[in-house]
C-alpha cells in the first residue's frame, strides 16, 4: 500500500525524506506495484539535454496495476460510477471486474485492428464511460493514446492527429452536453478528410444520431465488441515506454504534444491522489473536469483506479438542468471528495447560495480546486457554501507536462490559506528565480517558478520535437524546469500562484497560447495582423482580448466582420477560443525589430495606461489611438 501521510508532523518529516533522498523516498513507493521485472536504477537525470529516466528497465503494464492488482479485494466494487448528462437517464456503474473485461475486449478490438505496441491512438469522444475503456485498453496493449477534448474543431483534431500519426480514431455518433447535442461524427469525418494517417475510425453510438459510415474504414464500437474474449493477456512495457499524449498550448507555434510514461507516471499519479485527497478505502470521489484535459486523464482515470477508489465521472455540465446539479449528484452517490475548476465554482456562485444552500452534502469531507488561481470570494463561497465551514480545500497547482499535483495542501493536514496553493508535495523541489535566473531564497519572495529537481510523473518529451521541449521548459533558466508561471512565497513560507507569464492565457482553465489564436485571426482575408491577450473576466478568470488590423474592413460593418471572425476562431481551433472582444486598430505598437510590444496591450485591456518604457517604439504615436479605441469600446 502507498504510504498515506496523516499528520504535519508526519509530512514535514516525509518532506524532509524526500529531499534528503529522492531516489529511497520514490523507490519505497514504487515498490507497492506490480512490477513484472524490477528496475535496475530509480533515476538516471539531466536538465541539461534533458534526459529523465525513473525506475530504469523496470518492466510493467499500468492496467495490470489496475485491475489484476485489485480484483481479488475490489472485484465487485465499483471502479466508475457514470452519470449522464440527462439525469433521467440511467446511469451505469462499473465494478472493478467489468471494467477489467470492457477494458480486454476493447484489447481485442484494437488488436483485432491492426493496432500493436507503440502505435498512436486517437480518441475523440465525449465524457462516456467508453472514453475510459478506450484509453485502458490503448495502455493494456502498448499503444499510445492521445485523447483530444471533444470541443476542439475538426482542423484543432486534424493537426494533433497528423502530428502524433495517428493510426485509428475513435469518436461517437455525437456527444450530449446541457441542452445541446454536438455532431462528432461530422466533426471527425471532417478531420479525416485533413488526417495523413488515420486508417479506421470506431465510432461509438451515443445519441443515435444518423451518421455516415465510410465504407471499409469506419466500424461501430458495439460491433466490434461482440463476442471479444473478457481477458487479455496485458503487454509488458519497460517503465520508460510512451504511455500518452497529451496536446496542450505553448507561447508559440502549434499545440505540444507532451509524453508521458508509464512507470513514473503510475507511481506519482496514484501517491498525490491518496495523499492530497486523503481518500479512504470506498470512498466516493467525484472530479468534475473532463477526461480531455490532463485533470481527467491523471485524477479521474489513472490515479484512482491505481488506488482502488471508486471515481464518479459525469458526462453534463454543472447547470443543467438547472445549476444544483454538481450537489444534486454529490448528494445521490454521497460523494466524500470533489474536484473542480474555479471558473465552475464562479459561475455558480454567480447563480446565487439557493442552489447550494439547500444541500446539506453530510459526505463531503474534502473539496479540490485546479487549473487557475482561485480569487478568495471564489474560495469563500467554496468553503462556506459547498463544504459548509468543514471541507479543507485543496488548491492544487499543477500542469499538464507535471503530469500530477506539485503545490498543493494534502487535505485536514497542511493549513490552508485562500488563493495559495501551500506547500510541494514530497519530491517537489519548487525554486523561485528572478529575470536574471538568480534563486531567491527566504520569505516574502517573488519571481519565477521553476522546479530544480525531477520528480516521477513529468513529462518527458514533446512527441516528435526534443529540442522544442528542451527550449520551452529547459532553456529559460539552464538547469532548471520552468513552469511559465510567476508565484510568491509568503511569509509563512506558503506559494501563491500568481499566473502565466508568457503568452499563454488560462480561460476558464483551459490553456491557450495567443499565437495559436492570432494565426486563427490572421487567416481572415480582412485581416492584416493582429494580438490577442487575456483581459480580466469575471467568471472564466482571463478572458480574451483581440486587437485586430483590418484596413480595408467596410465601414459600419464592424459587428458583422467581428462575427464573421470570432466564427473562424471556433471554426479552427475550438469555440473556447473565441475572443470576447475585438478592437479594430491602424496599426500594432511595435519595437524597431519589428516585435509587437504585447506588454502594452496587455495593460490597456486591463484598462491600465501605467506602461512603463515606451521609448524602443517605432509608433508611439499609436499607443494613445489604441486607448481611445479601448475607452470607446469598452464606456
Ligand atoms: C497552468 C497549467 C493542471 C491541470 C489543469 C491545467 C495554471 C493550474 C493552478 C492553481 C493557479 C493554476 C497555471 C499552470 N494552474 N493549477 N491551483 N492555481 N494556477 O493544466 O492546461 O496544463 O495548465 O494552469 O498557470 O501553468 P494546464
Amino acid at each position: 500500500m502507498i504510504p498515506k501521510i496523516s499528520t504535519l508532523s508526519g509530512y514535514l518529516h516525509e518532506y524532509q525524506k524526500s529531499v534528503a533522498n529522492p531516489t529511497g523516498f520514490w523507490s519505497n513507493i514504487a515498490e507497492t506495484f506490480y512490477w513484472r521485472k524490477p528496475w535496475v536504477k530509480t533515476l538516471d537525470w539531466n536538465f541539461d539535454e534533458p534526459k529523465i529516466e525513473w525506475f530504469k528497465e523496470g518492466k510493467l503494464n499500468i492496467t495490470e496495476n489496475i485491475f489484476e492488482r485489485h480484483l481479488f479485494l475490489r472485484g465487485n466494487q465499483p471502479a466508475i460510477i457514470w452519470e449522464p448528462n440527462d439525469p433521467e437517464e440511467p446511469n451505469r456503474i462499473f465494478t472493478y471486474r467489468q471494467l477489467y473485461e470492457e477494458v480486454n475486449k476493447f484489447a481485442h478490438v484494437l488488436q483485432s485492428m491492426g493496432v500493436k505496441k507503440g502505435d498512436r491512438v486517437a480518441i475523440y469522444l465525449p465524457m462516456i464511460p467508453e472514453l475510459a475503456i478506450a484509453m485502458l485498453a490503448c495502455a493494456r496493449i502498448g499503444a499510445i493514446h492521445s485523447i483530444v477534448f471533444a470541443g476542439f474543431s475538426a482542423k484543432a483534431l486534424a493537426d494533433r492527429n497528423n502530428d502524433a500519426q495517428a493510426k485509428i480514431l475513435i469518436t461517437a455518433d455525437g456527444g450530449y452536453r446541457g441542452d445541446k447535442t454536438i455532431p462528432l461524427k461530422e466533426t471527425a469525418d471532417a478531420a479525416l478528410e485533413m488526417s495523413t494517417s488515420v486508417e479506421k475510425m470506431i465510432v461509438v453510438k451515443r445519441t443515435g444520431v444518423p451518421v455516415n459510415m465510410k465504407e471499409n474504414r469506419d466500424v461501430w464500437w458495439h460491433e466490434m465488441m461482440t463476442g471479444k474474449p473478457v481477458s487479455f493477456e496485458p503487454v509488458t512495457m519497460d517503465a520508460e515506454d510512451p504511455l500518452f499524449i497529451l496536446y496542450t498550448s505553448g507561447s508559440t507555434g502549434k499545440p505540444k504534444g507532451v509524453l508521458h510514461t508509464t512507470g513514473g507516471y503510475m507511481v506519482y499519479t496514484a501517491y498525490t491522489f491518496k495523499n492530497v485527497f486523503q481518500y479512504r478505502s470506498n470512498d466516493v470521489y467525484f472530479c468534475a473536469a473532463d477526461i480531455g484535459w490532463i485533470t481527467g486523464h491523471s485524477y479521474i482515470i489513472y490515479g484512482p483506479l491505481l488506488e482502488g477508489a471508486i471515481s464518479l465521472m459525469f458526462e453534463g455540465i454543472p447547470t443543467y438542468p438547472a445549476p444544483d446539479r454538481y450537489w444534486q449528484i454529490i448528494e445521490k452517490y454521497k460523494v466524500n471528495e470533489f474536484y473542480t475548476s474555479p471558473t465552475a465554482i464562479r459561475a455558480l456562485l454567480a447563480q446565487g447560495e439557493e442552489w447550494v444552500d439547500k444541500y446539506e452534502m453530510p459526505s463531503l469531507r474534502v473539496l479540490g480546486t485546479v487549473g487557475e488561481p482561485i480569487n478568495e470570494e471564489a474560495w469563500h463561497w467554496y468553503h462556506d457554501h459547498v463544504g459548509k465551514g468543514r471541507c479543507p480545500i485543496v488548491d492544487t497547482w499543477w500542469q499538464t507536462e507535471t503530469g500530477g499535483i506539485m503545490i498543493s495542501p494534502l487535505a485536514g493536514i497542511v493549513p490552508t490559506k485562500p488563493a495559495y496553493a501551500t506547500l510541494p508535495l514530497p519530491g517537489v523541489r519548487p525554486v523561485i528565480v528572478n529575470q536574471e535566473g538568480e534563486k531567491l531564497y527566504g520569505k516574502n519572495v517573488e519571481g519565477n517558478l521553476c522546479i530544480e529537481f525531477p520528480w516521477p510523473g513529468m513529462a518527458r518529451t514533446l512527441w516528435g520535437d526534443h529540442k522544442r521541449f528542451k527550449e520551452a521548459y529547459f532553456s529559460t533558466f539552464p538547469g532548471l524546469y520552468f513552469t511559465g508561471d510567476g508565484v510568491k512565497r509568503d511569509e509563512d513560507g506558503y506559494y501563491r500562484i500568481l499566473g502565466r507569464i508568457d503568452d499563454v492565457i488560462n480561460v476558464s482553465g483551459h490553456r491557450l497560447g495567443t499565437a495559436e489564436i492570432e494565426n486563427a485571426l490572421n487567416e481572415h482575408p480582412l485581416v492584416a495582423e493582429s494580438a490577442v491577450v487575456g483581459m480580466p473576466h469575471d467568471i472564466k478568470g482571463q478572458g480574451i482580448y483581440a486587437y485586430v488590423v483590418a484596413p480595408e474592413r467596410p465601414e459600419g460593418l464592424e459587428d458583422e466582420l467581428r462575427q464573421s471572425l470570432i466564427k473562424g476562431v471556433s471554426k479552427l481551433i475550438s469555440p473556447i477560443a473565441k475572443p470576447d472582444q475585438i478592437q479594430f486598430v491602424d496599426a500594432l505598437p511595435k519595437t524597431r525589430s519589428g516585435k509587437i510590444m504585447r506588454r502594452i496591450l496587455r495593460k490597456i485591456a486591463t484598462g491600465s495606461d501605467d506602461f512603463g518604457d515606451t521609448s524602443t517604439l517605432t509608433n508611439p504615436e499609436i499607443v494613445d489611438k489604441i486607448i481611445k479605441g479601448y475607452e470607446k469600446l469598452n464606456q
